[in-house]
């Protein structure tokens, strides 16, 4: 059993903690939130994953993980401590390092041959300025689950990336992953970073050629998902990451293409393919609210719901969702709103908005409204039967920007839907 120190307790450190939990090694979770420390140390996860709570509980009650505030502690007594804190989005869109470069800080006088491992995203240079400057033996491992999936893609990798600058703490890191059977590639610091931003740009714009798509179907009254079954037949081209709606959000994709737009343009480079899959994400979402006023006229006074507030189905988070542009749009429009989430409502009346009214059920959301938009693809939206929508609404007008429903089924039976994407002649 080895001693893992992981700081960082947000989706990515808990993800990493129940995993190495899960392959029967000894848990420290680390965090200056000490509001989190508690919750995970009752076996409550702070942020809403599936299976968190219960691996959670059960490697506490094994006496396998705790969780402390003190990050030197951590780092004393582990022989691996993995750095998992928010690399976010800086004011003129820069990657901000400086949580991670405190904790390197912090830690950095209490190590005695311990290996450091940088999962944070960071721009190119960042692992080794730190590795330089600390003396520390660091690798750089990049993660890429997916939030809503958290334990199910750290526990099932694709692959494993370890960057470092001396072989032998690549090979050290990569004994703690000897039992997961999937490709691994051991590179220097710089190429693990750019793996990590390469992936990520790649499936923001894969999304971005769906929506482009979506919008170029729709002028001419065919249904993208019918032709992306056909796209994805192409052994060329992965059946993954091709549904079009209202644009991608969430706290990495936005923030990892705008850092490294923002790095290579300070060092002379206009990152064209970057700039327009931004610009195209943008206005995405405001094809939701064309489709609705195309249907039911002036937004003014009516009464629309928004079905969706996180950024993505079996998610709370509600950084760079969709739903504020919606929101904000609808708002300036002097719409009348209501809106509901099953896990993220909390989230987003932090989100900035003020006197906003929240419905706590989706058939309470839809109660005499004049039109819904789908914002997120909940399990609940999913199942909505046209007879509800008909029942509930005043004009039972669904705009889907996820295609969360069967358009066809709808239509025949008698609601007024409009999608993106979709034949909306
Ligand atoms: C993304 C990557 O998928 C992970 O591989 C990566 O590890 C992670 O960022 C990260 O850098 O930490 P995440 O943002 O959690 O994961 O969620 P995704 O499932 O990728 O969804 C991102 C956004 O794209 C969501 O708003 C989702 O609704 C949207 N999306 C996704 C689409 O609009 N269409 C698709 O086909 C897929």
């Amino acid at each position: 059993m080895i001693k893992i120190g992981i700081i960082g307790s947000g989706y990515v450190g808990l993800a990493t903690a129940l995993t190495f939990g899960e392959l029967g090694h000894e848990i420290i979770c680390g965090d200056i939130d000490l509001e989190k420390v508690e919750q995970i140390n009752i076996g409550k996860s702070p942020v809403h994953e599936a299976g968190f709570d219960e691996k959670l509980s059960q490697l506490i009650s094994e006496g396998r993980l705790k969780a402390t505030a003190n990050i030197l502690a951590l780092a004393q007594d582990s022989e691996f401590i993995f750095i998992c804190v928010d690399t976010p989005m800086g004011e003129d869109g820069s990657m901000d390092s400086s949580a991670l470069e405190k904790v390197a800080e912090t830690i950095a006088p209490n190590l005695n041959g311990q290996l450091v491992i940088i999962k944070s995203t960071t721009i190119l240079g960042t692992a080794r300025k730190i590795a330089d400057k600390y003396n520390m033996n660091l690798c750089h491992n990049p993660e890429f689950l997916r939030e809503g999936m958290a334990l199910h893609d750290s526990l099932n990798p694709d692959r494993i990336v370890i960057g470092c600058d001396k072989p032998e703490n690549g090979q050290r890191l990569m004994s703690l992953y000897e039992n997961f059977n999937c490709s691994k590639l051991i590179t220097n610091l710089e190429t693990s970073e750019m793996i990590k931003y390469a992936s990520n740009i790649f499936l923001a714009t894969k999304i971005t050629y769906a929506n482009e798509m979506a919008n170029i179907c729709e002028i001419f009254g065919v249904d993208v998902y019918e032709v992306m079954e056909g796209v994805k037949l192409d052994k060329r081209i992965s059946p993954q990451f091709l549904e079009a709606g209202a644009g991608f959000g969430g706290s990495c994709f936005p923030k990892d293409l705008n850092a490294m737009a923002s790095a290579v343009k300070n060092r002379g480079y206009e990152p064209n393919l970057i700039n327009s899959v931004l610009k195209t994400n943008e206005s995405q979402p405001l094809r939701v609210i064309e489709l609705l006023e195309s249907e039911i006229g002036y937004l003014e006074g009516k009464k629309i719901a928004v079905l969706g507030l996180a950024f993505k189905e079996d998610s709370d988070d509600i950084r760079n969702s969709r739903a504020i542009p919606i929101v904000e749009t609808l708002i300036q429009k002097d719409a009348n709103l209501i809106l509901y989430d099953p896990k993220a409502t909390e989230n987003f009346k932090n989100a900035g908005f003020e006197n906003l009214e929240y419905a706590n059920s989706l058939e309470s959301a839809l109660t005499g409204s004049d039109g819904a938009i789908i914002q997120t693809k909940w399990q609940e939206i999913r199942e909505l039967k046209p007879s509800q929508i008909i029942n509930l609404m005043n004009n039972p007008v669904i705009i889907d920007g996820r295609r969360a429903l069967n358009p066809e089924k709808m239509l025949a039976d008698g609601v007024k839907y409009l999608g993106i994407g979709w034949k909306n002649l």
